[in-house]
């Protein structure tokens, strides 16, 4: 596979981008700043520098071109105020899947969000405003008539991964480790027949190759 990560910097994208890379895949992807790509490309990992806000969509295509899957797992991360996160989060997977559908590129994997995270706890605007802008984005992401799967992790650790995981259409909201996720989003491209479903995942214990596969059943039109 070659497979154009947005977000490759980033905890799960880097770990997706190492994954895919020891399984002999090909890895593309965007980075901001060139300390970044220097660190990637000392890993064997060519990327494109950009910047998914300040790129136009022809921009984004031209770099995508030559791939056959997409992994958005960008954020703002709320360093940046509400206007970055609008722009990452919320409107950052549409521009992209436009441009996937100009450069041709079908295969669309989204790291989401629960839209259950933390509503036990009283959060703060920011964090409800990042909430509205993931839901925005998967609004918009199936709306398309791409191959897409959104997959929503719960909370992200930086644990060591344990290779299993809790998958299904509505999970609980607890921790999962960056590691499980990024082999489950590894595991959703290895598996085409995963389509057009929203999963959520959580720390678990099946097998991620089996969980995956079980989703097969579910496809929404
Ligand atoms: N934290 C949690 O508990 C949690 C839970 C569920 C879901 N999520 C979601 O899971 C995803 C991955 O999380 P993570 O912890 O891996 O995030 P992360 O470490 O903050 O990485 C986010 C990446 O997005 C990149 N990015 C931000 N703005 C960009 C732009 N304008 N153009 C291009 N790239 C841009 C960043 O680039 P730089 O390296 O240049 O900064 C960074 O590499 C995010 O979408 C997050 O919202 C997080």
């Amino acid at each position: 596979m070659n497979v154009f990560i947005i977000g490759i910097a980033g905890g799960v994208g880097r770990r997706v981008a190492e994954q895919l890379l020891a399984q002999g895949d090909q890895i593309g992807g965007l980075v901001r700043s060139s300390a970044k790509g220097e660190a990637l490309a000392r890993l064997g990992v060519s990327t494109t520098p950009g910047d998914l806000v300040a790129m136009s969509v022809e921009e984004l295509a031209d770099a995508l071109r030559g791939a056959n899957a997409i992994v958005f797992t960008a954020g703002a991360g709320g360093r940046d105020g509400p206007e970055a996160t609008d722009q990452v989060d919320g409107d950052g997977p549409a521009k992209l899947a436009a441009a996937a559908k100009l450069a041709g590129v079908r295969r669309f994997v989204l790291v989401s969000v629960f839209p259950e995270a933390w509503r036990e706890r009283r959060m703060n605007e920011d964090f409800e405003h990042y909430m509205v802008a993931k839901k925005h984005a998967e609004s918009q992401l199936v709306l398309t008539d791409l191959d897409w799967v959104i997959v929503r992790p719960s909370a992200l650790t930086n644990e060591p991964g344990t290779g299993r995981v809790d998958l299904g259409l509505a999970k609980k909201h607890e921790e999962i480790t960056r590691d499980d996720v990024a082999a489950t989003v590894v595991e959703v491209l290895r598996q085409p027949d995963v389509n057009r479903v929203i999963l959520e995942v959580t720390a678990g214990s099946t097998p991620i190759a089996e969980a995956v596969a079980a989703m097969k059943a579910y496809r929404a039109s």
